[in-house]
Parts: structure tokens; sequence; C-alpha cells
């Protein structure tokens, strides 16, 4: 049996941590990146240093050409993410994301091994159901999909990976599609929620004023230990009667307000600085909370690191990061 993998976006959040737990299952992983968000820091570049880890520097948009036979599962994780980035740069992330699947559904013309193609999408692909009122909570995969009809350039995202979804369902290829809900942990860069708040609670510290104002602060969240979403992610990926359907990843438990997890953050760190309410943030849903049922009964798993513990590793991780 062929043990080749292939993980695109390799470099990023949720790639790099998967890689290093298919590693330990004795797997020969190519990870390809073009390292436009994904980071060439010591950490990766120690594990790319193992004999069966390949780090390939490359450009997702263009034809994907590699001399490597008996690839048993692709997981596409490249992509254009995070809001700020879609917001400043709708037209280019979408046809970045859709260019991106389209090669890797090419590419994979030419393998004859392949057991399935793992889609990331997201939990944005409900957005506008919330926005709309038009959905109920938590949130099931079975429901709708729906465009916005405005032109509203952070929607390039959802769009893109709703697009995606459809593609590689008609493409014919075994796959699985993952839609995951806001993961966290180490190494996941700046601009998610949690990193987000622990800069600037941090930072604080330094301002005359002893402020940190909190956007979208009565908006809620379900919160995923990058871990357990990993091993959702393998369970349900390794799993050969496992196909052609559409599974969330996240903890459904874990669920807060921004403004609460702010407070728990500053508590955490020891600061004093006031935390003020500040607007909503355009476009963000007001709540995002995934239904796990159907993911925790295929995996057979139901608990999850708990958000304090999960902060308290995140917390350690980040504070050495900022030190360096
Ligand atoms: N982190 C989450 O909570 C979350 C939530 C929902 C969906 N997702 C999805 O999961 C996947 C991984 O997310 P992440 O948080 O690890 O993001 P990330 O930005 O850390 O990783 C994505 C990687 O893709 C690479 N990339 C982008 N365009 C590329 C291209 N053209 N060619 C090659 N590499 C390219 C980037 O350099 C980056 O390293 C994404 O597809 C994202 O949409 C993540």
């Amino acid at each position: 049996m062929s043990k080749n993998i292939i993980i695109t976006g390799g470099a990023g959040f949720i790639g790099f941590h998967l890689s290093k737990q298919l590693e330990k299952k004795g797997y020969q992983i190519y990870l390809i990146d073009n390292l436009s968000r994904g980071q060439l820091d010591l950490e990766f570049k120690n594990f790319i240093k193992k004999k069966n880890i390949k780090f390939i520097k490359k450009d997702l948009k263009k034809k994907l050409k590699l001399n490597i036979k008996n690839i048993r599962y692709i997981f596409h994780l490249a992509g254009s993410v995070g809001v700020e980035n879609i917001n400043k740069k709708p037209y280019q992330s979408l046809i970045n994301n859709i260019i991106t699947l389209k090669n890797i559904i090419d590419f994979n013309s030419k393998q004859n091994n392949l057991a399935k193609i793992i889609l990331f999408s997201t939990s944005e692909i409900y957005s506008p159901l919330i926005k709309n009122n038009k959905i109920k909570f938590p949130l099931k995969e079975k429901n709708k999909i729906i465009f916005e009809n405005e032109n509203i350039s952070r929607d390039a995202y959802y769009v893109s990976k709703a697009i995606n979804e459809k593609l590689i369902q008609f493409s014919k290829i075994k796959h699985l599609i993952l839609r995951p809900h806001n993961i966290y942990g180490p190494r996941m860069g700046y601009s998610h929620v949690i990193p987000e708040l622990i800069k600037k609670i941090l930072n604080e510290k330094n301002k005359k004023t002893n402020k940190t104002i909190i956007f979208s602060p009565n908006h809620k969240r379900a919160f995923c230990y990058i871990d357990d979403a990993v091993d959702q992610i393998i369970k349900l990926s390794l799993n050969k009667k496992i196909k052609n359907s559409v599974f969330n990843i996240g903890n459904m438990k874990e669920e807060i307000k921004v403004i609460d997890l702010a407070k728990k953050l500053k508590k955490t760190l020891f600061r004093k600085s006031k935390l003020i309410r500040g607007p909503i943030t355009a476009g963000s849903p007001f709540r995002r909370v995934p239904d796990m049922n159907k993911t925790q009964k295929a995996i057979k798993k139901y608990k999850y690191t708990n958000l304090n513990n999960g902060l308290i590793k995140t917390l350690d991780w980040y504070l050495k990061e900022l030190k360096r």
C-alpha cells in the first residue's frame, strides 16, 4: 500500500500540525506551499529536515508537475484566508482558491492509487444563512448554501469555498469535504480572534489609556483546539468507508462570547487593562457553533480539550514567540 501523502498549505497553521501527526504514522509527506502566508520559521525548518518529509516551495496557481507516483491522499489546505487579506484582495483570493483546487484536480488525473482528496472548506459557508436568520443552531452540514446578492469583498472567501465544494463534487474524484470552525492553537499567526486578542491585551501595558477595545464583543464562537481538530481530520480522512461526504470540524461545547474570551485571556495574562466594548466588525456572523454529531459518531470520539487548557497551551507558545 502506498504511503505517499501531499499536503498543500503545509507551512500554514493547520497544515503544519496535521503533517506532524501524519509523519508519526510513517507516511512519506510532500508539503507544498508558496509561503505567501506560511512561515519558514525554526520549528518548520527543523521539521522538514526529517527524512520522510519533503518541502516543495511552489505556487499552486501554476500547473502542478511533480514526479511522484502512488499518492494515497491529497490534503488540500492551500488558499487565501483571513478577513483582512480577503477584504483587501477579494478578486485575487477568489481566483487563488479556485485555481489551486483546479490544479490539484488536474494533477490527480495522473494518479492511480489515490484514496481521496481532502478539501478544506470553511464554517463561513453558513454565514449568509446566519446573517439572514435562516438557520438553526448548532450548524448542521446538510444546511443549504446560499450566496448574498450584494457586492461585499469579505464574501469572496465563502464564495470560493462553496465553488470549491462543487468543483470537487462534479470532478467525480473520491473526496472528503471538511468545514473547520474556529480552530486555535500555537503557531496560527496573528490574524485570528485568539492571537489578535493576545497581542492587543499584551500591548496595552505600553499605552497611557490602559484600555483595550474589543470588537463584536457579544458575538459568540465555539473554539476547537488544534490537536482535537487534527485528530478529527485524520480519523475521518484515513477511514476507508468515509468518502464523498461533508463534515464539520470543531468543538460544539466550547462556545463563548468574544468579550468573555477577552476577560479570560486578560486574567490568565495577569493584565489590568480595561476592556471596552467596541463596534461590530462588518460581516461578522453573530454566532457560530457547529453541530458535531455527524463527525463524533463517525470517529467515535466525544471528549475534547476544554477552552481553559487549550488557551494555556496557546498562550505559552505565544509568550515565548513574542519574546524571541
Ligand atoms: N484555521 C481555521 O480556523 C480555519 C477555519 C475554516 C477553514 N479553514 C481552512 O483550512 C485551511 C488551512 O487554514 P489555516 O488556518 O492553516 O491557514 P494558513 O493561512 O495558515 O495556511 C494556508 C497556507 O496556504 C498557503 N498558500 C496560499 N496560497 C497558495 C498558493 N497559491 N500556492 C501554494 N500555497 C499557498 C499559504 O502560504 C499558507 O501557508 C484553509 O483552506 C482555510 O480556508 C481554516
